[in-house]
């Protein structure tokens, strides 16, 4: 019987006290370490309430939350990564610091140790770059929370090599998750491809087309979608949502695409942060009362195609510059955002030449860049290709 490797993951925060869940369920001894002892107590505290409410609910057993419990240990210094194999760093989202604590890391842990960061912003290769052995750094990207959604997106830089690609995959394979292979770029798959979901909704309220339980309604109810845009704003935090987005669209040199929301921004100033402030586009206090969707059946569906095109749109162009394959760019957004459907099989399904008219009928109205549709849908359409052909 093999020896598991011991994990460490450094940061024992949202991201970092999930991970190390995952990991000790999954039969490796794990080092959580924290350089503020406070979220450590925090960690060990609430990482006990999650596993007793998971025997409670007779998710488990008491004697596997013990063990798996029994199996992280809490430390505020990296040499107990000494005798790790994998280390995943979950620390606050700034390059200086992350460089520096890897910096450290690799004079405390052996050569063959495999050093990942959990990055939603920051490109690897710049965290690989700090390193003296950058060809065994890799992204590890877990959805929050990390225990619970079965997405992991594995991002190799340029430096990395391809043994550290394949082990790190094979090994999040084996606790149980889905990974998928992202090219090291801004938002990497699903925080790339997601962004027309948020950006086009703001977009038609702001022109006043609708408001935003309408857009709502036609999202979930006629799209299919688990939640409409402006609930899962409110869900993810509007700091955070707005925060993604600026971050990709700046990183992307400004792209037209990707450009923030106004109507979002005053939110986040105003305090408005969503469901953990008690407002955001909805009021979540005890009395509010829910807002009243236009159901007009016509304006439903022309709310839910203008947006799920500009989804398409945007698969079919992260497919087109390689980010990843076709088949993880569907089973990201349907494993990793709940889409009803893979973007790309759905394209193909509703035809790749209405998505084309719908944008250039778009692009012509508002001559915006924003609308530009994707020369790899334009040359499908011409070909009469589907994505799925083969
Ligand atoms: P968090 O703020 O909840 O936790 C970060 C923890 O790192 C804190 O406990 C802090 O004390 C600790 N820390 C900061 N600097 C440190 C250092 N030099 N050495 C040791 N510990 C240090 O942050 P969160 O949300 O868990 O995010 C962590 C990382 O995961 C970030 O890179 C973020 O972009 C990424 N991420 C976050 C997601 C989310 O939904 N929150 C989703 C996916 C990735």
């Amino acid at each position: 019987m093999s020896v598991k490797i011991q994990i460490g993951v450094i940061g024992a925060g949202t991201m970092g006290a999930g991970i190390a869940q995952v990991a000790a369920e999954a039969g490796h001894a794990v080092q959580l370490i924290d350089a503020n002892p406070d979220a450590l107590n925090n960690a060990e505290s609430n990482l006990l309430r999650i596993m007793n409410r998971l025997v409670e609910k007779g998710r488990r057993t008491q004697a596997e939350a013990d063990t798996a419990m029994g199996r992280i240990s809490y430390h505020n210094s990296l040499s107990s990564m000494a005798d790790c194999g994998l280390v995943i760093e979950a620390i606050v989202e700034n390059l200086e610091i992350k460089q520096s604590v890897f910096k450290e890391l690799e004079s405390v842990v052996s050569e063959n140790c495999i050093l990942a960061s959990n990055t939603s912003s920051l490109s690897i290769a710049s965290i690989a770059g700090a390193c003296k052995l950058p060809s065994r750094v890799v992204g590890i990207h877990f959805f929050n929370p990390a225990p619970l959604m079965k997405l992991v997106e594995i991002i190799p830089a340029i430096q990395t090599d391809e043994s550290t690609l394949s082990n790190a995959k094979a090994l999040i394979d084996a606790w149980g998750k889905l990974t998928v292979v992202a090219k090291d770029t801004p938002g990497f798959i699903v925080n790339r491809v997601a962004r027309p979901f948020y950006s086009e909704a703001l977009r038609i309220y702001e022109e006043g087309i609708a408001d935003i339980p309408t857009i709502d309604w036609a999202m979930t109810e006629l799209g299919g979608f688990r939640m409409g845009p402006f609930t899962l704003m409110d869900y993810i935090g509007n700091d955070i949502n707005y925060a993604v987005t600026q971050s990709v669209w700046t990183a992307c040199y400004y792209e037209p695409r990707y450009k923030p929301s106004f109507t979002q921004k005053r939110l986040v100033e105003a305090g408005y942060l969503g469901r953990k402030a008690g407002r955001g586009y909805y009021d979540y206090s005890d009395n509010a009362e829910a807002p009243v969707p236009n159901k007009n059946e016509q304006l439903g569906q022309d709310i839910l195609s203008r947006i799920v095109m500009m989804l398409m749109n945007e698969a079919a162009e992260a497919l087109y510059w390689g980010v990843a394959s076709r088949d993880d760019i569907d089973l990201a957004m349907t494993k990793g955002v709940n889409y009803p459907k893979g973007l790309l099989r759905w394209a193909d399904e509703i035809g790749i030449h209405w998505i084309v008219e719908t944008l250039d009928r778009c692009f012509d109205e508002y001559r915006e860049e924003r609308y530009r549709c994707s020369s790899l849908l334009r040359t499908m359409a011409r070909k009469g290709q589907l994505f799925y052909g083969d």
